[in-house]
């Protein structure tokens, strides 16, 4: 992927970038632009997706007797178009000022609305010509900061495991704060599922795994043992965060249950490294966003996989 991407591409993207720059301004949200404006340059991770149920509910979610119980419910009809189902379940595109279901999850509810990251994020910068560089060619600096400023023009960064974890449980924990609690209630009245074993590793790790990186950037890698202690981890402190903000907002009794059971998982999780780790101790205390952000800081490049030890999920539990 790295090396492959003509010049002219980058040089579109340098204009692209001016433009949307200049458009934010006015705009100043991001917008969505859908799994297909990835694919020119992300052809591989298209594919995984392809074959993910986040890809292929959009065919059948709202077709389901459950999913006609839960819009009876809450008094609305069409699920593409209730805003109260589209944030979690649909890709929302805008074009010709008409929003529409385009996609289930996709590249952009995991990694941000990219209208303005994504010429940022993959420019590598230039040489004193004004030529772009390639990706060979980019200090560290320099990459440092372009991952900042994907991060703040929106993008979650993949290495940045707390925020990618946090985005993943706005979803699956059921705790995205544009819900509101009554609308909640209702839904999970009418069988809304609740699924308090969502868990980073065995959620990511099957079907949803892309690990294209360098040096072979045609490889889907596996995690090696460390960083899978690292990820679960993270999963884990952006569990008991997200979980005990939430356990506060909505007082629905499966609810409060589930994320009851998610901050025992978590805290089960944590307990194993603290002797090694003292701001997991920290954590377990005060789960903050700052303690959980300090933790993933300092296991950063640490190997905590003997500590973590038989808690990672089996393989055969993956989804
Ligand atoms: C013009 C080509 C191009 C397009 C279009 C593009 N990307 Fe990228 N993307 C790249 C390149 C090149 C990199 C590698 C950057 C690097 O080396 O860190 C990259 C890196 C990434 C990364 C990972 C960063 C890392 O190294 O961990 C993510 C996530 C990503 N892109 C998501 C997307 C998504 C989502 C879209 C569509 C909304 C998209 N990209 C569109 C070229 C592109
Ligand atoms: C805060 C995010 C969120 C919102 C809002 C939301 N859902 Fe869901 N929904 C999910 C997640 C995550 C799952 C998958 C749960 C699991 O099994 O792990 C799901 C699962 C479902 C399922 C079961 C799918 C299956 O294959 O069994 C139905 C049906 C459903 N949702 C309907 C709705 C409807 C209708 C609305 C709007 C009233 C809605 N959802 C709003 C996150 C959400
Ligand atoms: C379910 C959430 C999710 C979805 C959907 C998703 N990603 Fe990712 N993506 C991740 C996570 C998590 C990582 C970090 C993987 C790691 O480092 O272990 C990642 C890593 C990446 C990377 C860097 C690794 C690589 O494969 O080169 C790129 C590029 C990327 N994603 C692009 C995309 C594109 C393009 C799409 C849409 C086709 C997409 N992602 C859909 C969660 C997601
Ligand atoms: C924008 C909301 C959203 C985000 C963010 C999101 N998901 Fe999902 N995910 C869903 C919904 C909705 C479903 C249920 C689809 C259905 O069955 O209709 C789902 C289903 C899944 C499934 C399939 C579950 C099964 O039982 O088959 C996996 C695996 C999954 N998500 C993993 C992840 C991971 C890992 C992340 C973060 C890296 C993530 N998701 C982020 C909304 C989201």
């Amino acid at each position: 992927m790295h090396t492959l991407v003509p010049r002219w591409i980058l040089s579109l993207c340098l204009i692209g970038l001016l433009t949307v720059v200049s458009q934010a301004r006015v705009l100043a949200e991001p917008a969505v632009l859908g799994p297909e404006s990835c694919r020119k340059c992300h052809k591989l991770e298209l594919e995984i997706w392809e074959a993910s149920n986040h890809a292929k509910s959009v065919e059948s979610v709202h077709k389901t007797d459950k999913a006609k119980a839960i819009m009876k419910a809450i008094g609305e009809k069409r699920m593409t178009k209730t805003a109260a189902c589209t944030m979690c379940h649909f890709t929302m595109v805008e074009t010709d000022g008409k929003t529409k279901a385009v996609a289930g999850p996709s590249c952009e509810s995991c990694h941000g609305a990219s209208s303005i990251w994504k010429p940022i994020h993959s420019d590598y910068g230039h040489d004193a010509n004004g030529n772009p560089l390639k990706q060979v060619a980019e200090n560290a600096a320099h990459r440092a900061e372009r991952t900042e400023a994907s991060a703040q023009a929106g993008m979650v960064w993949p290495q940045r495991t707390f925020d990618v974890a946090s985005n993943c449980l706005s979803c699956h924990g059921l705790t995205n704060d544009s819900l509101s609690a009554d609308t909640l209630g209702k839904m999970l009245e009418a069988g809304h599922p609740i699924n308090s074993e969502f868990e980073l590793v065995r959620f990511f790790m099957g079907k949803p795994r892309h690990r294209f990186y360098p040096p072979d950037t045609n490889v889907n890698a596996e995690m090696t043992p460390p960083q899978m202690a690292r990820f679960f981890i993270a999963g884990h402190a952006a569990s008991i965060v997200a979980a005990t903000q939430a356990q506060g907002k909505v007082a629905h009794p499966k609810y409060r249950a589930a994320q009851q059971a998610r901050i025992s998982a978590a805290k089960t999780a944590l307990e194993a490294i603290q002797d090694s780790v003292s701001e997991a101790g920290t954590l377990l205390q005060d789960p903050s966003e700052a303690n959980a952000r300090a933790l993933v800081a300092a296991i950063q490049d640490k190997d905590i996989s003997g500590a973590v030890g038989d808690l990672l999920p089996a393989k055969n539990t993956y989804k």
